[in-house]
């Protein structure tokens, strides 16, 4: 019989492992870097301006001006891309300023690249924010079952007003079938074949896009999106969904929202591992968080962290986050 002597010694010690900063930063796992993130920006069609936006804290909609400098201040703190969300003068039906060459989304883009040409520039391409009716794409007469094979062109004018800009990335998020192949498509047309897609792969019907539909007055003036967006209690069709947008072409894969779906970005990850996967950390992510530390309830740079690290450990190489000046802050600090 062993003595207790050699029975503590004999026992297994992870926590030696733990026992200075320095021994845990050797045996960190999973790093978040600067470079990691993507910053979303809201931009309009004014020269200048800031407007807040009450359910983001800490976030504007910003006129061209004022997109600008936020998004030099990402480049400053290492952040490599910036994702740009126009909100237009004027809706209609057939969301004609989404293509308009003068639109909000493509004067910030030409006045990015012009004054940060490192910066990474990615455009969400969808029409919900530029429709009067709110849905992703265009609707047949008294239905709200968004049309899918007629609103594929309007997504790739809308994409190529966007490349004829300067954006690098377009990335569509209306989770039309056979969106990839058809902007891919009208891309290469227009002789813009080294712009890249970022597709929504995995999109689903979340209610944590809530602050975001406020932000962008996007929300659907009737019905939902459940007839294009996923249901949430899938796992296996999201892994289906990654694999058609990477067989027509897509260059990055994304899951979204990404906290209560990590299991679905580990998936995709293992699963379909040649491509660069996104994780979207949505507006309503960020909101409780803010929320939460507002109350006193929680820290709110340790449950930032903490949070975005997860999002990577999950399998995400990029985190697309309204905290991405913060955190950028923060792991300066460390
Ligand atoms: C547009 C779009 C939405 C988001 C990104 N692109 C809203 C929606 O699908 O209703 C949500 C982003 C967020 O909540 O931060 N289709």
């Amino acid at each position: 019989m062993a003595s207790d002597q050699t029975a503590r010694t004999r026992l297994k010690r992870p926590r030696r492992l733990r026992t200075s900063h320095g021994m845990r930063c050797m045996v960190r796992e999973t790093i978040l870097m600067p470079s990691n993130l993507i910053y979303p920006l809201f931009v309009t069609h004014r020269k200048r301006g800031r407007d807040p936006i009450k359910s983001l804290p800490g976030i504007s909609r910003l006129g061209t001006n004022e997109a600008v400098r936020e998004a030099e201040q990402a480049s400053r703190l290492g952040i490599p891309a910036v994702l740009l969300f126009g909100i237009p003068e004027h809706k209609d039906p057939e969301a004609s300023e989404a293509c308009s060459g003068q639109g909000a989304v493509q004067s910030a883009v030409r006045a990015l690249r012009k004054a940060l040409p490192e910066m990474v520039i990615i455009t969400d391409v969808c029409l919900c924010s530029y429709t009067d009716h709110g849905h992703c794409g265009l609707l047949p007469d008294g239905s709200d079952f968004v049309l899918n094979d007629e609103t594929l062109p309007v997504l790739g004018r809308m994409a190529c007003s966007h490349a004829d800009a300067g954006a690098d990335i377009v990335a569509p998020s209306g989770m039309m079938d056979g969106m990839v192949l058809s902007l891919r498509r009208a891309l290469d047309d227009a002789g813009h074949t080294y712009t890249a897609i970022m597709s929504y792969s995995a999109k689903y019907a979340s209610a944590f896009y809530g602050p975001f539909r406020d932000a962008a007055g996007g929300a659907p003036k009737s019905g939902d999106r459940k007839s294009h967006q996923m249901d949430p209690a899938n796992g296996r069709e999201a892994e289906r969904e990654a694999r058609l947008d990477a067989a027509e072409g897509s260059d990055f894969l994304m899951v979204k929202p990404a906290l209560a779906y990590l299991d679905v970005i580990r998936r995709i990850k293992v699963r379909i591992p040649e491509l660069p996967l996104a994780a979207y950390n949505v507006s309503g992510e960020y909101a409780m968080l803010k929320a939460a530390a507002r109350a006193g309830t929680i820290d709110e740079r340790e449950g930032t962290l903490e949070v975005l690290t997860a999002i990577r450990r999950a399998g995400a190489d990029l985190v697309i986050t309204y905290h991405a000046l913060d955190a950028a802050r923060w792991l300066a600090e460390e």
